[in-house]
């Protein structure tokens, strides 16, 4: 198993393969400007790329490993690169968050109109709005039923057994949307002029596959799977996983089973283990990762004003846990498609470093200002401004900072974050308890 340190302890990724095979194409330049997928899906940075890795890359090369490219990698494509200097200020989203620069247009059937684009790096129009976004892990994507954080990378195949229950909406075969992701990739990050050819996407696709990263070792509570309980990534490859095993609506689309909230399972063995008094003990720790698992399963929150819940559902408040949108079991994704919108790109959470867009509605007049209008860029739709898929929640600790535009620095941000939009009432110690439990994820 491969292992990388990170701020909690050390991750490890196991490969179905049995071994990480650098001779991928996954680790070859496949393109015009010397990147691999690996330049920002780096097995040391949990698959991603995080600020920490990315300034040490920054200053190791003076800005000019191929990570940093105009295309993607600045704040704007033509943003001055010609020092050190102007190269730190033109890659400085890159280098704080960990941020890619996703170029999108406002679609031509769109319901809206872009009225302002107010970006600091002064780039960005209706043609092709500057969207900054973290590279989701290349890892653990057996899980996954959809792919982008907007699902831009996600097809309907009608007649698939991947069907939306009881209606006639079916999805593509994630590994069908990972071979088209991949040519995409190399096309756009990679610059390149030629396609892959089908040995090389087969080969890429069937690489990421068979990878799954999780934390295995903490450092309070020591290693992962000790007293029986089942983090790291071994066990994770073995849990089950189909296109909607525990879908909140609906439940398990193949055995009927209903929705069970009870999502994250891999610490139950801890759960009897009582605290002692001394306050660093590996005992407490674990005990306060089930605990932790425990606030992620049950603890009551009044979901609100979320589109893709309350307005679809029509239903003003729906009592929930973390897990109604964190439903795939012991992975903590979607298990069907369901872009959200919590509130991240709102324009309350701006901050001087992300644009601000201007968004009006062409029948009603009615305004809304974003950083990101997420999955209304792809359908054209109002109803998906702001609409973001919720990702898998595996070696999380590993890839600071969070959500799509790395806008929690960690993961204390993030459960402030949620107490804060859903007035949770989380108590200090709960607060503790959750991060604990996320951190050995
Ligand atoms: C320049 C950086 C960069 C390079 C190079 C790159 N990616 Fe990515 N990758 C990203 C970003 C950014 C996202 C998320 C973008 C979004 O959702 O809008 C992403 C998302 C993905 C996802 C989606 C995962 C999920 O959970 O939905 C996969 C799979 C992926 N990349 C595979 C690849 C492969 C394969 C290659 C090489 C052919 C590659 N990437 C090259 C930056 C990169
Ligand atoms: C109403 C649905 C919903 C609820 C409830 C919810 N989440 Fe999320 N979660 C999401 C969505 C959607 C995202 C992605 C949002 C984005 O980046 O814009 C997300 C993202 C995250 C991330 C960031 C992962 C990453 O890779 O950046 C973490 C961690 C997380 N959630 C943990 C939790 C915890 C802990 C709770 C309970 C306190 C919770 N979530 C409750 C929908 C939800």
């Amino acid at each position: 198993m491969f292992k990388s340190k990170n701020k909690h302890g050390e991750d490890a990724t196991y490969s179905t393969a049995g071994f990480i095979d650098l001779k991928n194409p996954f680790f070859k330049s496949l393109g015009s400007n010397g990147r691999s997928c690996a330049s920002c899906h780096i097995p040391t940075q949990g698959w991603t790329i995080t600020p920490e890795g990315v300034q040490k890359i920054f200053n190791k090369t003076k800005g000019l490993d191929p990570l940093f490219r105009l295309v993607d990698g600045a704040n704007s494509p033509i943003a001055d690169v010609s020092s050190v200097e102007k190269r730190r200020e033109a890659y400085s989203m890159l280098l704080s968050k960990g941020n890619i620069r996703v170029g999108i247009g406002i679609p031509a059937d769109a319901e809206f109109e872009l009225v302002e684009a107010d970006d600091p790096y002064g780039y960005a129009s209706e043609t092709e709005l500057s969207l900054f976004r973290r590279p989701m892990p290349t890892t653990n994507l057996k899980f996954l039923s959809t792919v982008m954080w907007d699902g831009r990378e996600t097809t309907q195949m009608p007649g698939s057994s991947d069907c939306i229950y009881n209606t006639s909406t079916c999805f593509s075969p994630v590994s069908f949307d990972l071979s088209t992701q991949a040519s995409h990739a190399t096309l756009g990050h990679a610059e390149a002029l030629q396609d892959l050819t089908d040995e090389e996407r087969d080969a890429i696709v069937a690489f990421e596959l068979g990878l799954f990263t999780a934390q295995i070792h903490d450092d309070k509570a020591g290693n992962l799977t000790a007293e029986k309980a089942k983090g790291g990534p071994k066990e994770l490859a073995k849990q089950q996983y189909h296109f909607g095993i525990n879908d909140t609506l609906a439940g398990d689309y193949i055995t009927h089973d209903s929705f069970n909230p009870i999502v994250m399972t891999l610490y139950n063995e801890w759960n009897d283990i009582k605290p002692n008094k001394s306050p660093n003990s590996a005992k407490n720790a674990r005990a306060a990762i089930a605990r932790g698992q425990a606030l992620f399963n049950t603890k009551p929150i009044l979901i609100s004003g979320v589109k893709g819940i309350n307005d679809d559902l029509n239903i003003n408040v729906l009592p929930g846990t973390c897990t109604t949108c964190h439903n795939t079991p012991n992975s903590g994704n979607h298990s069907t498609p369901m872009p959200l919108d919590i509130g991240v790109a709102d324009e309350s959470r701006r901050t001087p470093d992300m644009p601000l867009y201007t968004l009006k509605n062409k029948t009603t007049n009615e305004i809304i200002k974003t950083t990101d209008p997420g999955r209304a860029l792809i359908t054209g739709k109002w109803k998906d401004i702001g609409r973001f898929k919720g990702p898998i929640l595996r070696s999380v600790a590993s890839r600071p900072p969070y959500f799509h535009d790395g806008s929690a620095a960690d993961l204390h941000e993030v459960v402030e974050f949620y107490n804060t939009r859903f007035n949770i009432g989380l108590t200090e110690s709960e607060k503790a308890d959750l991060i604990a439990f996320l951190a050995a994820l």
